[in-house]
């Protein structure tokens, strides 16, 4: 099935964005003083058709399945068993939706892994659907691809500065949330009440090549095919290099035509920092050779008996 952005969405700006000051949180580490979206309305109810034929498709059930400590049951890869998906997640139509409700501009993962990443419930693990994390990566947009109603649970929980929980509930499927997940500490709550909590985490990098990407392969390499995901982090991060070391040569270039003195300091600064992206790069590609696996995943974790992963709403605040 093609992506259609005509058929497939419905997207209607957020009506706030929250700041990393709003919550408490210090942004100065952080891309930008944004933290998290209220939900907004991405996917038309064909869009969550089409993207639930794929997920639940054969291929992709069969060859995307894996599990982690943290996550009981994650879809990664499917993009590249589906068709749709690629498209709708690498289309300008989707990526400026997205960059306009977070209000940056942003692009999505180069890693293909880290893109149409889907949680998912599993019935057989009272755990939190992904338990208490900061991504490894900037951005993520969160799409909710079951219908909720009547549930209790299944909202995004965010720790604010003060150590308060604010939930963040996903009203209905093809509703999304931005998050920059990097910066703000969150967990995806279990939904009682039904069968199903199904999301779909698409995860995203400041569009601008002069920013730093600090993506970290710590989470992905827990639940992807080791070798598939350092080729793509390798060919993400020389393709990176090659387009900065490029726009560098070319900023050069324009200074001399324009009659500009060398800038030593500049070009000193551009070097250092294709140096530190470099070194990011190798960092993630060295194995814990404990945790080396081709293998298949492990096995589900079997049922524990305390009941996790649904905090008490008289902690949380909910938007
Ligand atoms: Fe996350």
């Amino acid at each position: 099935m093609a992506f259609d952005p005509n058929v497939h969405l419905a997207y209607q700006p957020p009506a706030k964005r929250h700041s990393m000051t709003d919550l408490g949180l210090d942004p100065s580490r952080a891309l930008c003083d944004f933290a998290v979206t209220e939900p907004f309305r991405l996917l038309s109810d064909e869009g969550v058709k089409a993207v639930r034929q794929e997920i639940f498709s054969e291929p992709v059930q069969r060859l995307c399945k894996f599990t982690s400590k943290r996550t009981p049951s994650v879809l990664r890869g499917a993009t590249q068993q589906s068709q749709l998906l690629k498209e709708l997640w690498y289309s300008r139509e989707v990526t400026e939706a997205v960059s306009d409700a977070a209000g940056k501009r942003i692009s999505p993962h180069p890693v293909e892994y880290e893109v149409a990443h889907t949680n998912l419930q599993d019935a057989t693990s009272s755990a939190p659907v992904d338990d208490w994390h900061c991504d490894s990566l900037p951005f993520v947009v969160v799409v909710l691809l079951s219908d909720l109603s009547g549930a209790t649970g299944g909202a995004t929980v965010l720790r604010t500065g003060s150590g308060k929980e604010m939930a963040v509930r996903i009203p209905r499927p093809g509703w999304a949330i931005v998050l920059q997940g990097q910066h703000v500490e969150h967990y995806a709550q279990r939904a009682v009440g039904v069968t199903e909590r199904t999301t779909m985490v698409s995860a995203y990098i400041d569009a601008d090549w002069q920013t730093q990407d600090n993506s970290s392969l710590k989470a992905s390499r827990t639940y992807s095919v080791q070798s598939e995901l350092y080729h793509q982090w390798a060919a993400y991060r020389l393709d990176a290099l090659a387009t900065r070391a490029a726009a560098m040569q070319c900023n050069l270039a324009q200074d001399k035509a324009a009659g500009n003195g060398f800038d030593r300091d500049q070009v000193m600064d551009w070097c250092t920092a294709l140096m530190s992206h470099l070194q990011r790069t190798v960092d993630e590609l060295k194995v814990d050779e404990q945790k080396s696996a081709e293998s298949p995943p492990p096995p589900m974790r079997p049922a524990s008996p305390l009941p996790m992963g649904l905090a008490s709403p008289k902690q949380q605040t909910v938007i």
